[in-house]
């Protein structure tokens, strides 16, 4: 099995999508073994909770220096012997610590077509905002292993939606969740966590 960290900050539908491929079996190798939330009100939380996925609450209030801030968030994920880490509409920038532990092992959900509408700044509405203001016909979701980069690491899936007159940044956003972001993210991690035991097999056998 490769145990996952799925991190978030708001609603958690991706979260959810995870959880829900999980009880269809369609996550495996991979299982969700920790939900860790940088707000304490994230209704993700809520979401683990009844899924019986232990959670965690790692805020900037808890903790306001970035630097111990990831070195604590490392010191959890080891101490769970976390595998493989999901970034599920988490809005925070991880430290170098994390990102260079795991290297190869973050997944991040990003709602555009990468590299359009993507790096520092795109985040969460802002990103469909950008979109609707260039006036592009297409954009969607992409699933990308996380490096020092901003939305700069390998994709993995990606998934196009057609944007719609009448539009707004929400409307947008919920049809880019549906459509592209929720089929494409437990894919992707079911495909990360699939490598990653091939990998784990290999070292062993060498
Ligand atoms: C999702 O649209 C996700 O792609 C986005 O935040 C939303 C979280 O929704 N993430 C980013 O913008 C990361 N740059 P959720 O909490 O319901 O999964």
């Amino acid at each position: 099995m490769v145990r996952v960290a799925v991190l978030v900050s708001g609603s958690g539908t991706n979260l959810q999508r995870i959880l829900d491929a999980q009880k269809e079996g369609k996550l495996a190798p991979a299982e969700v073994a920790l939900v860790v939330s940088n707000r304490k009100a994230a209704f993700a939380l809520e979401r683990a909770k009844a899924a019986g996925v232990e959670s965690a609450v790692l805020s900037k209030a808890m903790e306001p220096d970035p630097v111990i801030w990831d070195e604590k968030l490392l010191a959890l994920l080891r101490a769970r012997r976390i595998d493989l880490v999901v970034l599920a509409g988490f809005l925070m920038i991880l430290g170098e610590k994390v990102v260079s532990a795991y290297e190869n092992r973050i997944i991040n959900i990003h709602p555009a077509l990468i590299p359009s509408f993507s790096g520092l700044g795109f985040y969460g509405l802002r990103v469909h905002e950008a979109a609707l203001a260039r006036g592009v016909k297409i954009t969607g979701a992409t699933a990308h292993l996380v490096n020092r980069d901003v939305d700069g690491g390998p994709i993995l899936i990606q998934k196009a939606v057609e944007l719609l007159d009448g539009d707004t940044p929400e409307s947008l956003q919920r049809r880019v969740m549906e459509q592209a972001e929720w089929v494409i993210l437990p894919k992707a991690v079911q495909m990360a966590a699939g490598r990653l035991e091939e990998q784990k097999k290999a070292e062993e056998r060498a």
